[in-house]
Order: C-alpha cells, then sequence, then structure tokens
C-alpha cells in the first residue's frame, strides 16, 4: 500500500490557480498547501492553508473534511469534520483551529509550511444573521469557541454587536479571545478555576444581557449545559437562538446516515443529519448531547 499523500487525491481535487471546471457546485476538494500550523496553548493548533478560491466561499458555521495525513505511518481511515475557524479572502486562506485528539488530529499535527493537506467543503449549513438583529450573545467552550469565531466576524461586518461570553478550565486554555476582540466583540471569559463559569453566575451574565437590549439572538457550541441554559432563557425572554452541533460522521454530505441525532421539531422527536441538515441548527430544536 502506497503511503504516498498524493495516491489519496482525487483527479478533481483543485489546487490554487486550477482552472474550476465546475464553478456553480457548493462543494469541492481542494489540495491547500500549509502556510503555518503553531501551537496556540498546550492542547490547540492553529493550520493556515492556502487553497483554491473556491474553497474561500466557505462562512461561519461551515465545516469542511479534512484528510489528515498519518502521525505514524498506518493509515488514518475516513476523513475529520472541522469547522471553519476563519476564511481570509483578500490572503485566499482559510484557517482551522483544533485540538489534538486522537490519529487524526496528530496527524495534523505533523504539518508544515509547504505541505499539501487534502480538505473537501465547504459542508452543510452554518450560521445566519437576521437583519434586524442589532447585538447579539455568542456562549461557546472549549473547541466550540474554534466554531463560534467567525459569527463575531460575519456579526461585525453586518455591524452587529457582540458579546462574547467565553468558558475555559482555565486562563490557560481560553480560545479565540484575540479574534473576538479584533473585530470588536465584547468579551467575558469564565473559568472553572475561579468558579465564573458555573452555570448559575453564566446565567446572572446572560440575563443582565438581556434586561440591558443586548440579546437579539443567542449563538452557542462546545457545552451541553450551556446549551440547555441557553435554550431556557431563549424560550422564557423569546430569544432566537442557533447551535452547532457536534457529531461522529463519515461520509460528511449526508449518505450514510452515521451522524445522525434526535431533535425535537413541533412537539414530535425527529432524527437529523448533523453534516447535511446542520451542523447549526435551531437551538429551540435541539435536544442536547
Ligand atoms: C461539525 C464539526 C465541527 C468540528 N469542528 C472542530 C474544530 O473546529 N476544532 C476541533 O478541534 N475539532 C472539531 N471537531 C471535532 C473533530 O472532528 C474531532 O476532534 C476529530 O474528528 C477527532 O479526530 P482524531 O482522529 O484526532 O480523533 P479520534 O478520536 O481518533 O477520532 C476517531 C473518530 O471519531 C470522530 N470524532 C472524535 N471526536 C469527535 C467529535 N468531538 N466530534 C465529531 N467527531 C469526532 C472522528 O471523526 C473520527 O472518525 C468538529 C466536529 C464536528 C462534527
Ligand atoms: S456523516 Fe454521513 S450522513 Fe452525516
Amino acid at each position: 500500500m502506497s503511503l504516498d499523500l498524493n495516491a489519496n487525491y482525487t483527479n478533481s481535487a483543485l489546487r490554487v490557480g486550477d482552472v474550476d471546471p465546475y464553478p456553480q457546485r457548493r462543494v469541492g476538494e481542494f489540495i491547500g498547501i500549509v502556510v503555518s500550523n503553531e501551537g496556540v496553548n498546550d492542547e490547540y493548533k492553529h493550520v493556515v492553508l492556502k487553497v483554491h478560491e473556491h474553497a474561500l466561499k466557505a462562512y461561519a458555521g461551515q465545516m469542511f473534511h479534512l484528510l489528515c495525513p498519518s502521525p505514524d505511518g498506518g493509515e488514518v481511515w475516513m476523513r475529520r469534520p472541522m469547522s471553519v475557524y476563519r476564511v481570509d479572502k483578500a490572503a485566499g486562506q482559510i484557517e482551522f483551529l483544533y485540538k489534538t485528539e486522537g490519529r487524526g488530529t496528530r496527524g495534523m499535527g505533523t504539518l508544515k509550511p509547504g505541505d499539501e493537506f487534502n480538505i473537501a467543503g465547504p459542508l452543510g449549513n452554518g450560521f445566519k444573521l437576521d437583519p434586524t438583529w442589532k447585538n447579539i450573545v455568542v456562549l461557546g467552550r472549549g473547541v466550540g469557541l474554534a466554531t463560534l469565531a467567525p459569527v463575531s466576524q460575519l456579526a461585525a461586518e453586518q455591524d452587529v454587536g457582540v458579546t462574547a461570553i467565553l468558558s475555559a478550565r482555565h486562563a490557560g486554555v481560553v480560545m479565540s479571545k484575540e479574534l473576538f476582540e479584533g473585530v470588536g466583540a465584547r468579551v467575558i471569559t469564565v473559568l472553572d478555576t475561579d468558579g465564573s463559569s458555573d452555570v448559575e453566575n453564566v446565567e446572572k451574565i446572560l440575563r443582565q444581557l438581556i434586561a440591558d437590549g443586548k440579546a437579539d439572538a443567542f449563538f452557542t457550541c462546545g457545552s451541553n449545559r450551556l446549551l440547555k441554559l441557553m435554550k431556557k432563557l431563549g424560550k422564557e425572554h423569546n430569544i432566537p437562538g442557533q447551535v452547532a452541533m457536534e457529531q461522529i460522521m463519515v461520509c460528511g454530505f449526508g449518505a450514510c446516515y452515521v451522524c445522525m441525532r434526535t431533535f425535537e421539531v413541533d412537539g414530535k422527536f425527529v432524527l437529523k443529519r448533523v453534516c447535511r441538515d446542520g451542523p447549526v441548527f435551531n437551538m429551540q430544536e435541539a435536544v442536547g448531547w
């Protein structure tokens, strides 16, 4: 079996500068070139890829399916789903923020500037902003913050105010603070170490934001308890919300039904595919993890 990375690529994968034979299609396979791949703390790394312009159509909450290199010479079966962290159209770059979990993400950690990296996407339905919203609240934890970070960019582009509540185990793993601040978001950090991340305290913060008229919509990812809290307050105050769900995936485009989750729609429990129907869903329909 060949372990040459190129042996994994199909002929349709587009490299930077290639003529796109199907510019109208939503999804493509791309061979990006690694610009940088640096650690941001003990657990997370940030990879920047130069990609074909078609891949830059990705928007907040959408994902790519990544063909991760092997960390140890053995085959890494199947692609890994990863949310878009940032799309830099001017530089022609796409960025991912990732936590090293298993063999796929360990393999990603071995990528060096100049390496090729095969990504397929953009996949799924991402976050949407209603033009009537003036202020939104983004609440995330852990790797969920990587998924939520581009919402703040989207909001900044549309002149929508953002309060971002970043929850983390300790100050060393608070993620994306600079990215949120860089686009003008008001950032509130809550930590396990000082108890400020307790649901009761986060509820107090959210209730104050609602009272101050700063919560036209809620966005969350990365924590079941925070989802439940936002869902409760959203229902109580009639505030619309969106949640990005995570689920183990195989195909990533709706064919295998591995990523099914239960949702509650109009009082009935229904199954939906996280990859194709989501990964972003109406918060009130999400049943939780
Ligand atoms: C829509 C979506 C967006 C995501 N965005 C990010 C992101 O921006 N940054 C990031 O660090 N991680 C993200 N994840 C989680 C990421 O896909 C997993 O951490 C990764 O697949 C783990 O692969 P691994 O080989 O390193 O670990 P392994 O544990 O060896 O993975 C084995 C299998 O489990 C699956 N898997 C493991 N953990 C998860 C998980 N939490 N969610 C879904 N599948 C999982 C993988 O797809 C893989 O097939 C996202 C997941 C989904 C579904
Ligand atoms: S991963 Fe195959 S249907 Fe969602």
